[in-house]
């Protein structure tokens, strides 16, 4: 786009340039700066317009992205020309992640790339290694409590060890997604040392305050985050004498982007991991960027216009790398961070499907699948080159982010539910052996989340505790329902590490002081070597679970209807217990997968004649395309067998 206010700015931009940058050769670069330079100067001037030294700003903006392209390797450059030509790249249904800590899956950077045959015999093809900046030890909140954003912590290795991990990654056509953490520092970052020593412009880089009267304001509208462990959202800090504003833990300072400096130098730390080779790069906790009195301070316009203008800048400089949105919100809310148009207003490419992930527990639950359902039927559809990261279980705790519309639409009273749902799974409940544990329990609201591994939360510990082969049985056959919903349902799967073999919870952390008070550690665990050898054993859960999943994986692949593009169909079947949706190949004709799921814990019928009437099961039988089964449609139904799904082709 052309328009002449932004035109001569760049002009002045690009004579004050120093000359280091000036005389290179950067030919991709001003073509893309050219393209983007209207939507950057828009944004940063509808962030930072009215300050004095918005040129100024500008300028370091612009040297920022051309500095890092300068040093961009040229293997980089290449892979960026090829994304450019081929941008839907992404959505392909080749792609299946795994979310893993370093040290916790293989000791160190080094050890991750000895376990690669693990994750290629699995079918996994893009690794997210969380993260492994240089944190304090003990106030790290798991790696997102930041002292040095470039240096590699030496926990986990050295940036030479990260660089080859990548190159042998690229040689396997495996990608790299690495972490970002763009809200805040650790209060050992420099920054955070400066402003404490009284530097006023460190200070500017957080939100300081010298008594009690703006944070009481904000606190009367912030929610809190980790209510039992770091209740409020200020922190007093003595050497300093200020408040600071803390949303997460006390040790984790909010930055302010309010200040451009700190947008210009979390781009220079986003262009550097690009350039260190992550393809995807995980942005946290992005709801938060922007605080404002009077508001929830999640969510706010400037927070998405922040993203926007990152990725516009992003664009110019590795064009090839994408972005997650860490959004754990509302779902009206999440789809807003893949932007408001797919080329005008982009932000990330890639959003974790936080609603699909909760109501799958919350139908695992109730084993029925009304608010499944509905909910996602309340999902707006999202923008074109957009895609979803469907997962089971994170690193996180499972928060019931559905809305309370909802829940009232599928006949529930919205807190008696969620109180339900945390009794549930935290084995309370009668009908429970579930093994999790309530977090973040919020006693003004009455809220709580979850924590727990996967298979402890399906009552696989309980089942193999009592040695109760049927209960064993129930419990892998709902990790694999689980794991065939976020196979099937459009988007990016993440698994997450050690949940392919059935790893228990692990309560190592109630050991160490730093950890014991966070939950969320039963469920990070160190991954057990000598149990994933057992994958190869006839017999075992581990084989049962790796296998199938497995299996599961090269299927997707081999399906181009699983690729993410808008093509689901949710399906009304007149049983409350299953879950079903097609996804079709518009390139394809009658290339079609009919996906269905029965979440009770007994055989569900399906009726044949409605199915029939939209176009499915034309013939007298149907083939499931992961266990290879023919099934006779002969009679007026099909029964769906207790806690199974089918993905037929038809
Ligand atoms: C993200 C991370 C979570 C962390 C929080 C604060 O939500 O996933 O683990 O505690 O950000 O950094």
């Amino acid at each position: 786009m052309y328009e002449q206010i932004s035109h001569s700015l760049l002009n002045d931009v690009l004579i004050a340039l120093k000359p280091e940058i000036k005389y290179q050769k950067l030919q991709h670069f001003y073509t893309r700066l050219g393209a983007n330079f209207y939507a950057i100067h828009s944004l940063f001037c509808s962030l930072y317009g009215d300050r004095p030294d918005f040129k100024k700003q500008m300028l370091h903006l612009v040297e920022t992205m051309a500095r890092q392209y300068i040093r961009r390797p040229a293997h980089l450059k290449k892979t960026d020309l090829a994304r450019e030509k081929d941008h839907n790249w992404f959505l392909s249904q080749q792609w299946v992640g795994m979310a893993l800590y370093c040290d916790g899956f293989a000791d160190d950077l080094k050890g991750v790339q000895s376990r690669l045959n693990y994750l290629q015999d699995l079918g996994v093809n893009l690794v997210h290694i969380m993260p492994i900046c240089d944190c304090p030890e003990g106030k790290s909140d798991g790696g997102y409590a930041i002292r040095d954003f470039r240096k590699v912590d030496s926990r986990f290795g050295t940036l030479k060890d990260l660089d080859e991990l990548a190159a042998n990654l690229r040689k396997r056509d495996m990608l790299l997604t690495l972490d970002v953490v763009m809200n805040h520092t650790s209060d050992q970052h420099e920054w955070a040392q400066k402003a404490r020593a009284g530097d006023k412009a460190f200070q500017n880089y957080y939100f300081t305050f010298d008594d009690r009267q703006t944070p009481d304001i904000f606190e009367e509208s912030m929610p809190e985050v980790f209510p039992e462990t770091a209740p409020g959202n200020f922190t007093w800090d003595a050497v300093m004498g200020k408040w600071v504003m803390t949303v997460f833990n006390s040790y984790q300072w909010d930055l302010n982007y309010r200040n451009p400096a700190v947008f210009i130098e979390m781009l220079d730390i986003i262009l550097f991991w690009a350039n260190h080779g992550a393809d995807i790069l995980r942005l946290d906790a992005v709801a938060f960027l922007w605080k404002k009195m009077g508001s929830s301070c999640q969510n706010e316009r400037e927070a998405h216009q922040i993203l926007q203008l990152m990725k516009d800048c992003c664009q110019v400089t590795a064009p090839g790398v994408l972005f997650i949105a860490e959004a754990i919100v509302a779902p009206t809310e999440i789809i807003k961070y893949f932007g408001e148009d797919a080329i005008n207003a982009k932000e990330c490419e890639i959003a974790y499907n936080a609603t699909f992930m909760a109501l799958l527990w919350e139908a695992v639950a109730t084993k029925n699948t009304t608010l499944l359902n509905i909910g996602i039927h309340s999902i707006p559809e999202k923008l074109e080159r957009a895609t979803w990261l469907n997962y089971v279980r994170c690193h996180d705790d499972i928060g019931w982010g559905f809305s309370d519309a909802d829940i009232i639409a599928a006949g529930y009273d919205p807190q008696l539910h969620r109180r339900f749902l945390v009794d549930y799974f935290t084995g309370s409940h009668e009908a429970s052996q579930a093994k999790g544990l309530a977090f973040g329990k919020n006693e003004k609201t009455g809220d709580a989340r979850i924590s727990g591994a996967l298979a402890s939360l399906v009552s696989l510990e309980s089942a193999l505790e009592n040695n109760d082969a049927e209960a064993i049985d129930a419990a892998i056959k709902v990790i694999l329902l689980l794991h065939s919903m976020i196979f099937a349902f459009g988007g990016i799967p993440l698994l997450y590490y050690g949940d392919a073999i059935g790893t228990l919870n692990d309560d190592a952390y109630l050991n160490d002081e730093n950890k014991s008070n966070d939950n969320r550690w039963m469920h990070r665990p160190k991954m057990d070597w000598d149990k994933a050898a057992r994958r190869k054993q006839p017999g075992t859960t581990e084989y049962r679970l790796f296998n199938a999943i497995k299996k599961m994986i090269s299927v997707r692949k081999e399906i181009s209807a699983f690729a993410d593009r808008n093509n689901r169909e949710l399906l009304h079947v007149d049983n409350m217990h299953l879950f079903a949706f097609s996804r079709f190949d518009q390139t394809i004709s009658q290339s079609r997968v009919l996906v269905i799921g029965n979440f009770d814990t007994e055989p569900q019928s399906l009726a044949l004649e409605p199915m029939r009437r939209l176009g499915f099961f034309q013939y007298d039988t149907v083939k499931d395309l992961c266990s290879g089964e023919t099934l006779s449609l002969l009679g007026e139904a099909l029964m769906i067998p207790a806690l199974s799904f089918y993905w037929f082709q038809t």
